[in-house]
């Protein structure tokens, strides 16, 4: 795909489709739970639709009529042996999220993924996972993995890494353990499996001190199915967002787009670099704090961000490093090493294709150093994504300003936007 320079800005109200996260945890919540649950506005992307059909083979009844998502859950152990491996394509949450769950099944299933997922770490979910006396069959901690199902113990388990993922395989994992299971966590990562837990009646329990949290939940409680409608997708917007930011000219509206206070970052990080983004309308639904948003182009200026921010926007650094290239001073990044272990290796990846487009950078150990100019020289257009969705969009919006950028297996974008490359032109992005 070839991404060439804007016309005349970004503009108008682009439709962000639904929050990727949250819609993984639509699934599988209902799925376990007692009734039916009508979901709206369910992301209907390729990492979605994996954890769909993983459900669908394990004989959860998921129906689909236009906008609108059906499940029929029959409670914590509804769930079937499925006939055949469950393949999950790149989805790293379906992954980490399905070792926690089905480790407390009693059947054994196997789980694989393509090239990039079976390159991914597992043992970072599958070592915790194992203090609750859970076992896999695995060679190397990667995918595939054959999970040996059983009833687990609760226990208490201090999670090591900060990672959304792992936190919410194991709380899966303790809805159906005896006993209870308390879970700590040194630093903030996203909340929305608690957030749904807690609505659908699970015996959970949350202390904070700081960025610490104790989450305590007592296993073998019946969940009670309700209703979920899924917002918008900052990550997924963030693309838009940035687009708007950089191109003169530009001013576009969001609407319904979450902005869940755990993940948040790419928000507080721009704003410090002085972006024109107005919030309106706070609301919640489902207990999700959500806005539309008036953005407009700005001056950015450079800023350091510390490693606590990662925590808060760990899918973003590669469109926050685009819009780094733009601003009128240097910026630093740091503590990035989680980025290495993503779809790709995220922060190698941004520095080759920034040095590519003619942008000075570096990474010196964790931390990612952009040193912007207001007119760049393209030095190789070829831009690498490993397949990566998110590296993709990030250089389309890149092109958007210096192209024509050739973004080579840009078909990774229907992990997470589908439809981004006509949105994106119906908005004045210039893709082919
Ligand atoms: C996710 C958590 C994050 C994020 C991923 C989605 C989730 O991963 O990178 O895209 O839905 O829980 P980690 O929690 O492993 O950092």
């Amino acid at each position: 795909m070839i991404s060439s320079k804007s016309n005349n800005g970004i503009n108008g109200t682009p439709i962000i489709p639904g929050d990727k996260s949250i819609s993984h945890r639509s699934i599988i919540i209902p799925s376990i739970s007692n009734g039916i649950c009508e979901i709206d506005n369910l992301l209907n992307s390729d990492d979605v639709n994996h954890t769909v059909k993983a459900f669908k083979d394990m004989g959860v009844k998921i129906e689909k009529f236009q906008n609108k998502t059906i499940i029929y859950g029959k409670g914590l152990n509804s769930l079937k042996k499925p006939e055949h491996e469950i393949y999950l394509g790149n989805s790293g949450t379906s992954a980490r999220l399905l070792l926690g769950l089905l480790s407390s099944q009693n059947f054994n299933a196997v789980l694989s993924g393509d090239k990039s997922l079976s390159s991914r770490p597992m043992e970072r979910i599958t070592n915790p996972l194992k203090e609750m006396q859970a076992e896999f069959d695995t060679n190397n901690g990667i995918l595939p993995i054959k999970i040996l199902g059983k009833k687990l113990s609760g226990t208490e388990i201090e999670i090591k890494i900060p990672s959304a993922q792992i936190k919410s395989g194991l709380l899966l994992a303790s809805l159906n353990a005896y006993g209870t299971t308390i879970i700590k966590e040194n630093r903030i990562t996203r909340n929305h499996t608690e957030i749904m837990l807690k609505s659908f009646d699970a015996d959970i329990n949350i202390k904070k001190v700081d960025n610490k949290s104790k989450i305590i939940v007592n296993g073998q409680k019946e969940l009670k199915s309700k209703n979920i409608s899924v917002p918008s997708d900052l990550s997924s917007s963030s693309f838009f967002i940035v687009a708007c930011l950089i191109n003169k000219n530009s001013k576009i509206n969001l609407e319904k787009i979450n902005i869940n206070s755990t993940r948040n970052g790419i928000l507080i990080a721009l704003k410090k670099m002085g972006a024109n983004i107005l919030y309106k309308n706070k609301r919640k639904i489902n207990n999700e704090e959500i806005c539309d948003m008036e953005i407009k182009s700005s001056n950015l200026n450079g800023c350091i961000l510390e490693e606590s921010m990662a925590d808060l926007m760990i899918d973003e650094y590669p469109i926050l490093a685009v819009a780094a290239a733009f601003a009128s001073s240097p910026s630093i990044f740091k503590g990035l090493g989680e980025l290495k272990v993503k779809e790709s290796n995220r922060l190698e990846l941004i520095e080759k294709n920034l040095t590519k487009c003619g942008v000075k950078c570096e990474v010196k150990r964790n931390d990612l150093y952009i040193y912007p100019s207001n007119n760049y020289q393209i030095k190789d257009e070829n831009i690498e994504t490993d397949f990566d969705h998110r590296i993709a969009m990030a250089f389309s919006v890149m092109g958007s300003i210096i192209g024509p950028l050739k973004i080579n297996d840009a078909e990774s974008i229907n992990t997470s936007f589908p439809n981004f490359i006509n949105i994106f032109n119906k908005h004045g992005g210039n893709l082919y």
